[in-house]
């Protein structure tokens, strides 16, 4: 019966929990690889738990991918009543336009009613560049928004997968392949043993700066994920919630 079903899941996240040192572990049904609407309620779940989570104002940093747009297009409007600024959480990593942290954040304003800030910066730019751009009053302005955001959602993803999606240089694709990263985050990536192999740079959040934020949230699903949740749960800040899925769920509960 369902109710079975449910204390059958509640079981699971105590022990994913557990597991991976984290606060919190919530689950849903399905296997996102194989049914696209899993990632919906992936969305819906993590929708809730913002919405239990935060009381009025609040500076909310979120990364890019197609996890984070699903949780855009769950977040609805009766969530208004809240302060909430939405921040891109680091500049930009090679994503396409629908991926973009930008994007997902002005998207997220738009379903909430409520505002965000975009972080115009070039995916790959000289030293020269990149040092003049953090000069700017704007840039300066959002990023120390960032710094002070109370809650980041974030997604994480398998490190070939990301590194191909993005136009990251042959080089780098060498350099993380050789490394055999498993997982990344936040422009990330990380080994079996959660070790940063390579970094995108970009500015905004670091991972150092996980651990002054007081809500953190890492939305990802799909069995195909469960190395790279492995890989990053090493280094990710013990106060972390993980919104993920059966699929996911039930490998990492074996590994
Ligand atoms: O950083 C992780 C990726 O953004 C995850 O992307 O949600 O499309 O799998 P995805």
């Amino acid at each position: 019966g369902i109710m079975r079903e449910i204390s059958g899941i509640a079981v699971m996240e105590q022990a994913l929990s557990r597991k991976l040192g984290i606060r919190q572990a919530i689950i849903v049904s399905g296997n996102s690889d194989e049914s696209p609407w899993v990632k919906q309620e992936l969305g819906r779940a993590t929708a809730m738990c913002m919405k239990a989570r935060l009381k009025g104002k609040n500076i909310i940093a979120v990364t890019g991918g197609s996890t984070m747009a699903a949780v855009a297009e769950m977040l609805t409007p009766d969530l208004a009543e809240r302060d909430w600024l939405f921040v891109p959480a680091r500049g930009g990593i090679g994503e396409d336009v629908k991926n973009q942290a930008n994007t997902i954040c002005a998207k997220m304003a738009d379903h909430t009613d409520s505002r965000h800030r975009v972080l115009y910066v070039p995916d790959q730019v000289s030293k020269e560049m990149y040092e003049s751009i953090i000069k700017e009053p704007n840039i300066k302005e959002v990023i120390t928004q960032i710094k002070s955001a109370s809650m980041v959602l974030h997604g994480i993803g398998d490190a070939i997968t990301m590194a191909e999606r993005r136009k990251t240089s042959e080089e780098d694709l060498e350099k993380i392949k050789h490394a055999k990263a498993v997982g990344e985050s936040f422009g990330y990536y990380f080994n079996e043993g959660g070790e940063v192999v390579h970094k995108v740079q970009t500015i905004g959040l670091q991972l150092d700066d996980l651990s002054h934020i007081e809500h953190v949230i890492a939305v990802a699903g799909g069995s195909s994920k469960a190395k790279a949740i492995t890989a990053y749960m090493k280094r990710a800040p013990s106060s972390t919630i993980l919104v993920t899925d059966e699929g996911a769920a039930k490998q990492l509960l074996k590994g």
